[in-house]
């Protein structure tokens, strides 16, 4: 529990924003008398996220959203803080995930907060006896928030949701910055290989993909990018990436990475064409990109190391690491995004789950951007924090830009 403790206040003292914000929860208490239910990688990021919600007042449960991203002794030392209780344990059983996602939902919350939409997808399927009790939620990443749109879409969700995740403030900083470096560390940690001159496959140009191709280009890696969206495949293309089919790819690449938040992007066919030696790892949210059920069907031999798993495919072998889950999160030396990125991505879930418990009982069912003034507020915070000064629009600015009289 000690290590847990000292982990959390080395975040902490990096994530100022929040702090901020924890100041005024403590003077205001806005979510006395509130039960937050937290399905988050239960982490030192988050545990500040979490002992945020309580010096505000609310009694927080939480779980993991991933069975190997807890960290066990970031978990007790939650245990030990008032009001919070923590049932996450890494490693943990797919039966024993949703135990605990149960547990977190018997407290009978109020607010959910999700990174990958498993508690609202809990609620509403087994335990549907209590969404009456339900306010709102808010949602943390892209695959979520693709869940819950498509629930909207069909008229199955049945309370209002913040997508955190879609708002610039997050986007821009959590999914490019938090994922590129962090993907990098994870995979540099585990493998212990050098990235410069190697052949680095990209698959998906969007926010994370773009993140990651671009640092892992500054490292001086070959980027090869992958993409099903012409527009972002172009994109990458001016970005000075080179992008090719995964056909093609499976046969150049030494280190892959999938970031797409799709399914069976890299499966039996590209595997075939692998070099031996060949690296895999997953940074989209589920363990569907890499189709490690093939692996495990078809290969001639396999080897178990902590964080990395070979499997030997016509002779030739091929690592996996953190069995195609999360890299950044899941692999033994992963600490997720750097602490300053999760500094603006958990003020936004720290804010909008405010605003969730002033006004979700005026929203209807359905997926909410995070309102603007929260964006710009958390943008402000950070500034400030750094120092850092910008520029305010004239009146004159200000009715130029609103304006459509003035031409040349
Ligand atoms: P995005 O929607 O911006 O980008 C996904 C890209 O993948 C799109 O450009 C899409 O065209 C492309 N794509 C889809 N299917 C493809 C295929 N079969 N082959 C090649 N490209 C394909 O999404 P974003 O924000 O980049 O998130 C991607 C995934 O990463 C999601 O699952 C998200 O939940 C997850 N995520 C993971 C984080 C982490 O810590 N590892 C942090 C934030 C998001």
């Amino acid at each position: 529990m000690k290590s847990g403790r000292q982990k959390i206040e080395w975040a902490r003292q990096y994530m100022p924003v929040l702090a901020s914000i924890r100041e005024e929860f403590g003077e205001n208490r806005p979510f006395a008398g509130v039960t937050v239910g937290m399905a988050l990688h239960v982490e030192a990021k988050t545990a500040v996220l979490v002992e945020t919600l309580a010096s505000g007042g609310a009694e927080v449960h939480i779980t993991g959203c991933n069975p190997l991203s807890t960290q066990d002794d970031v978990a007790a030392a939650l245990n030990a803080v008032p009001r919070v209780r923590c049932y996450a344990k890494r490693g943990c059983t797919v039966e024993e995930y949703y135990t605990a996602l149960n547990r977190v939902l018997d407290a009978r919350p109020s607010i959910t907060i999700d990174d990958g939409m498993d508690l609202i997808h809990l609620l509403h399927t087994r335990r549907q006896e209590l969404l009456d009790g339900i306010v709102g939620g808010c949602e943390e990443t892209t695959t979520g928030i693709h869940r819950l749109r498509a629930m909207a879409a069909a008229g199955a969700l049945r309370f209002p949701v913040i997508a955190v995740n879609d708002t610039p403030m997050k986007r821009y900083f959590d999914n490019v910055h938090g994922t590129g470096e962090s993907t990098l560390a994870a995979l540099m940690a585990t493998t212990n290989v050098l990235m410069a001159g190697k052949a680095i496959v990209v698959a998906g140009y969007g926010f994370c993909g773009r993140g990651l191709a671009t640092k892992a280009a500054a490292l001086g890696a070959r980027v090869i990018v992958t993409e099903v969206d012409p527009r972002t495949a172009l994109q990458a293309h001016m970005d000075g990436m080179h992008v090719m089919t995964m056909d093609r790819a499976a046969k150049e690449g030494e280190i892959f990475v999938t970031t797409t938040g799709n399914t069976t992007v890299i499966t039996g066919r590209h595997f075939r064409q692998m070099k031996a030696g060949a690296i895999l790892a997953n940074a989209g949210h589920f363990n569907v990109e890499i189709d490690i059920p093939w692996l495990a069907k078809h290969a001639e031999s396999t080897e178990h190391r902590d964080g990395i798993d070979t499997y030997v495919i016509g002779g030739k072998p091929l690592h996996v690491l953190a069995e195609g889950r999360l890299v950044n999160l899941a692999t033994p030396k992963g600490m997720g995004h750097p602490v300053e990125v999760m500094d603006l991505s958990f003020s936004l879930q720290a804010l909008s789950a405010r605003y969730i418990a002033v006004e979700g009982k005026t929203l209807a069912p359905g997926v909410y951007e995070v309102p603007a003034a929260i964006d710009e507020e958390v943008a402000h915070r950070k500034l400030t924090s750094l120092g850092l000064s910008i520029d305010r629009l004239s009146d004159e600015q200000a009715r130029y830009l609103e304006g459509w009289e003035q031409g040349t």
